[in-house]
């Protein structure tokens, strides 16, 4: 079984919890982050994974594009949707679910939220004085939900 991961990151979380999705995967994965090759071919992989962070309600310009021109394509496959993000509980889910379009979600073999970080080193010097005003510490967090991950994974595995 060929798995396709595609996703895109800011900071760097997204692209470590692929790498870590990846990593639980069995057979052949493929990671592609969509900003270092934006070149699509999802044929020869029976299962495709997207992940995005979500910034101000949204995924990324480049995920929300590449789900819209391929949607099709990605309805005739094994589909899961993952999102990056600070929201806690029922929030990071109803968030998801938001930011997808409602035909892959509702398609979607497995989606989750699987956490998220502010990294205040990886952040320009408006960003970090903004968050580090909203979460009152100027400490990183790190919330990567390495059980959704595992779970995320068992459900693609079986
Ligand atoms: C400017 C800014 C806006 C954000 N907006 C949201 C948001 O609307 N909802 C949310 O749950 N998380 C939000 N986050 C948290 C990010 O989704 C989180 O830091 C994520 O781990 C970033 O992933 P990346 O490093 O792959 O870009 C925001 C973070 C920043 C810095």
């Amino acid at each position: 079984m060929k798995t396709l991961i595609i996703y895109a990151t800011r900071y760097g979380t997204t692209g470590t919890c692929a790498q870590l999705l990846s990593d639980a995967l069995e057979g052949e994965v493929v990671l592609q982050n969509l900003a270092e090759n934006p070149t699509i071919d999802l044929a020869g992989f029976e299962t495709v994974v997207v992940g995005s962070p979500v910034y101000a309600g949204r995924i990324n310009k480049r995920v929300k594009r590449f789900c819209s021109n391929h949607e099709s394509t990605l309805l005739a496959k094994r589909l899961g949707l993952f999102t990056c993000d600070m929201e806690e509980g029922d929030g990071s889910i109803k968030q998801l679910d938001h930011c997808y379009a409602p035909p892959l979600v509702a398609h979607a073999l497995v989606k989750n939220s699987f956490g998220g970080q502010f990294l205040f080193s990886q952040m320009g010097w408006f960003t970090k004085k903004m968050i580090k005003m909203m979460s009152k510490s100027d400490e990183d967090v790190k919330r990567i939900q390495y059980d959704a991950i595992k779970e995320f994974a068992d459900v693609l595995n079986s």
